[in-house]
C-alpha cells in the first residue's frame, strides 16, 4: 500500500515525504511544478536514502489522477497541491477556484471511485480571519478574506458536506500557522517560483542581499512591540505532524479539524532580532504602513493535535531561524553550482 501525496515536491510537501520515507512508508507523489523544481524529488530521495513513485501531473487532469490510481495501491492521500500565494489570488481569483477548488473536487471523486477514503487536507489558520482572541482554538468561527482563504474553506466545506453524506471517511484538516525553516541538511528549502509574500524568504533576500533592507509592515499594532505576532512552526515539525496523522487516520471514521501550531507568538521585531542574532547578520529594515488584510496577532492553541495526533511542535525559534538559512545557504551553492556547470 501507498500514501499519494500531492504537490509532494512544494516548500511543506517535500519536507512530509522525507518524513514519510523515514517512517517507512511508500510514496507515490506528483506535482505540475508550478511552484517547485523537479529536482526537489532527488533530493528528497537523497536525504531519506529511499525512493519515491513521482508522475509529474495537474490534478485538473482526471485521467492523470484516473492513471496513478490505477498503477498504484493507494491506501490514503496528503493533498497539499494547490496554488498558495495571497496576493496572488486577489489579482487571479479565478485561477485559483479554478485550481484548488476544481482540482480538489476531482481528487475526491477519482478517490471515491477508487475506494480510498483517508485524507490529510493542507488548510490554514487563515480559515481563521481576524480571530476574536488568542491562542486559537479549532472551534474559533471561521472566516476569509482574500480568496486564496476562501479555496481553503470552501474545501472544508466540502470535506465536511462530503462527510455528512458518507461516514465511512477518516479526514484530517490541519491548519497551518506559519511555517518556515528548512531542512537541517541544507537540501531543501522554501524556494518559491516567483515572488516571496511571506516574512522568512523577504528576511532570507535581505540577509542575502537581494534585498538591500526589508519592510516591517506596520508598528503600531495592539502588540507589545507593535508589530504583527505569529506562530511560527518549523517545517520539519509540521512534516511531522502529516506524520502523526496519516497513523491515525486507521483509528476510524471522522473528519477532524486540528491546529498545527506552537503555541507561540512572536512580533516581526523579535523574529529578524532572533535571526540576527542567531547567524550573526544585520537585517536592516524600514517601517512601513501595515500591509492590508493583515492582522495583529495570530497563534495556536496546539492542545488538540497533542491530545489527538500526539503531536507537539519541538523546535524553537532559535532553530527555525538558523535552519532557514542554512537551507537557503544551501539553495545559492546549488544554483551557483549548476551556473559554474552550464
Ligand atoms: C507574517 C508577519 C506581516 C512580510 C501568510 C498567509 C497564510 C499562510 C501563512 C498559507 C505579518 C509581516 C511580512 C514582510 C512584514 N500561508 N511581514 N514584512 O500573512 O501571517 O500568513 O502565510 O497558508 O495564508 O496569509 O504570513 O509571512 O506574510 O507575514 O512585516 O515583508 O510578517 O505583516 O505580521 P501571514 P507573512
Amino acid at each position: 500500500m501507498s500514501i499519494l501525496v500531492t504537490g509532494g515536491s512544494g516548500f511543506i510537501g517535500s519536507h512530509t515525504c522525507v518524513e514519510l520515507l523515514n517512517a517507512g512508508y511508500e510514496l507515490t507523489v506528483f506535482d505540475n511544478f508550478y511552484n517547485s523544481k523537479p529536482s526537489v524529488i532527488d533530493r528528497v530521495e537523497r536525504i531519506a536514502g529511499r525512493k519515491l513513485r513521482f508522475y509529474c501531473a495537474d490534478m485538473l487532469d482526471i485521467s492523470a489522477l484516473e492513471h496513478i490510481f490505477s498503477e498504484n495501491s493507494i491506501d490514503s492521500v496528503i493533498h497539499f497541491a494547490g496554488y498558495k500565494a495571497v496576493g496572488e489570488s486577489v489579482e487571479k481569483p479565478l485561477m485559483y477556484y479554478n485550481n484548488n477548488i476544481v482540482g480538489t473536487l476531482n481528487l475526491l471523486d477519482v478517490m471515491r471511485r477508487y475506494g480510498v477514503k483517508k485524507l490529510v487536507f493542507s488548510s490554514s489558520a487563515t480559515v481563521y480571519g481576524n480571530p476574536r482572541k488568542v491562542p486559537i482554538t479549532e472551534d474559533e468561527p471561521l472566516s476569509v478574506t482574500n480568496p486564496y482563504g476562501r479555496t481553503k474553506l470552501m474545501i472544508e466545506d466540502i470535506l465536511r458536506d462530503l462527510y455528512r453524506s458518507d461516514d465511512s471517511w477518516s479526514i484530517f484538516l490541519l491548519r497551518y500557522f506559519n511555517p518556515v525553516g528548512g531542512h537541517q541538511s541544507g537540501l531543501l528549502c522554501e524556494d518559491p517560483n516567483g515572488i516571496p509574500n511571506n516574512i522568512m524568504p523577504r528576511i532570507l533576500d535581505t540577509a542575502f542581499g537581494k534585498l538591500e533592507k526589508m519592510t516591517v509592515f506596520g508598528a503600531d499594532y495592539p502588540t507589545p512591540d507593535g508589530t504583527g505576532v505569529r506562530d511560527y512552526i518549523h517545517v520539519v515539525d509540521l512534516a511531522r505532524g502529516h506524520v502523526k496523522a496519516v497513523e491515525h487516520l486507521d483509528d476510524g471514521c471522522f473528519i477532524e479539524a486540528v491546529n498545527l501550531g506552537t503555541g507561540r507568538g512572536y512580533s516581526v521585531l523579535e523574529l529578524i532580532n532572533t535571526f540576527e542574532k542567531v547567524n550573526n547578520v544585520r537585517i536592516p529594515y524600514i517601517v512601513t504602513e501595515r500591509r492590508p488584510g493583515d492582522i495583529a496577532e495570530c497563534y495556536a492553541d496546539p492542545s488538540k493535535a497533542a491530545r489527538l495526533l500526539g503531536f507537539r511542535a519541538e523546535y524553537g525559534i532559535e532553530e527555525m531561524c538558523r535552519d532557514s538559512y542554512v537551507a537557503r545557504l544551501g539553495m545559492m551553492r546549488r544554483e551557483s553550482d549548476n551556473e559554474s556547470i552550464s
